[in-house]
């Protein structure tokens, strides 16, 4: 690159970097001040849920991983039962319209698949904003601070495994790249397709667990809501210094976001 080229191109990044902060300062005035009127509302969905036990959504849920891949495999968990019975609706939802979320959504590394299939699976079986938004939220703290996968399936079918790693995060990279290094596995391998196949199982399960206790009138979420917005200032989790290094910009923080 010579001096001009890499002139340019520093402009460049500082164009990108300024409507990067352009589009934070959009969003705090928005939260800041539009929380009110953006309270949570009900809606109706027609999908209607019963009680699954979670042990076979989770096993139904691996069972399909290994065609159906992340998202649309706990997608599939749900829908299996729930198109049999109580049917309705629910039959006329593909369960592969999720499958393009594989891999962090078509193989970009972001959202971990298996959450995109329970928050469909969530969205559409809840009737309140707030109850989903509370749902996937207790999810995302499953998935990110627990050790996984613990999911033990009734016959294996790809490989014998044994790590189990704390993804720190719902990002497909960062959460499969940590099992991968202390597995020793490449992406590629058995053993990856296996640990992504429990994983799915262990989130289909926990999602039934809260959809069930939800159905019974006894869900109530374990962290708070937006947690992370308000303690950083910006959309974020707690791991700052996975990219930052010990340089974490400082964030502008909102004033509180009660309700
Ligand atoms: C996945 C990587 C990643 C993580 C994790 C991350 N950031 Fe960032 N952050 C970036 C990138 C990339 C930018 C864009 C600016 C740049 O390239 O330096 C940025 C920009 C920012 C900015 C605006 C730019 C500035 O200098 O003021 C703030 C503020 C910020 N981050 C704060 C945080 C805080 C606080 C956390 C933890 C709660 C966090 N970031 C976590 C990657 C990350």
């Amino acid at each position: 690159m010579d001096k001009q080229q890499a002139e340019n191109s520093r402009r460049k990044f500082l164009t990108a970097s300024g409507q990067a902060m352009a589009g934070i300062a959009l969003a705090s005035t928005v939260i800041g001040s539009g929380v009110r009127e953006a309270e949570a509302y009900g809606y109706k969905t027609g999908f209607e849920y019963v009680k699954l036990d979670p042990a076979k959504v989770a096993q139904t849920t691996y069972e399909n991983y290994f065609k159906r891949w992340c998202a649309s495999s706990v997608v599939a968990g749900f829908l299996e039962y729930l198109q049999k019975n109580p049917g309705g609706q629910w039959k006329d939802l593909p369960i592969d319209a999720m499958r393009w979320a594989h891999g962090g959504l078509a193989g970009w590394g972001a959202l971990c698949g298996t959450l995109t299939g329970a928050g469909t699976v969530i969205g559409l079986a809840t009737n309140d904003t707030d109850i989903a938004e509370a749902m996937v939220n207790d999810l995302a703290f499953y998935y990110a601070y627990t050790e996984l996968p613990s999911f033990q399936p009734k016959k294996v079918l790809k490989s014998k495994l044994s790590d189990m790693t704390i993804a720190g995060t719902p990002v497909c990279h960062i959460s499969v790249g940590r099992w991968m290094r202390a597995a020793d596995e490449t992406f590629l391998s058995d053993a990856r397709a296996e640990r992504c196949a429990r994983l799915a199982a262990n989130i289909a399960q926990e999602t039934a667990i809260m959809l069930n206790a939800w159905k019974e009138g006894k869900f109530k979420a374990k962290h708070k809501v937006l947690y992370n917005v308000i303690a950083n200032g910006i959309t974020s989790q707690h791991n700052c210094r996975d990219c930052h290094g010990n340089n974490v910009p400082a964030a502008e923080t909102y004033i509180s976001l009660d309700k």
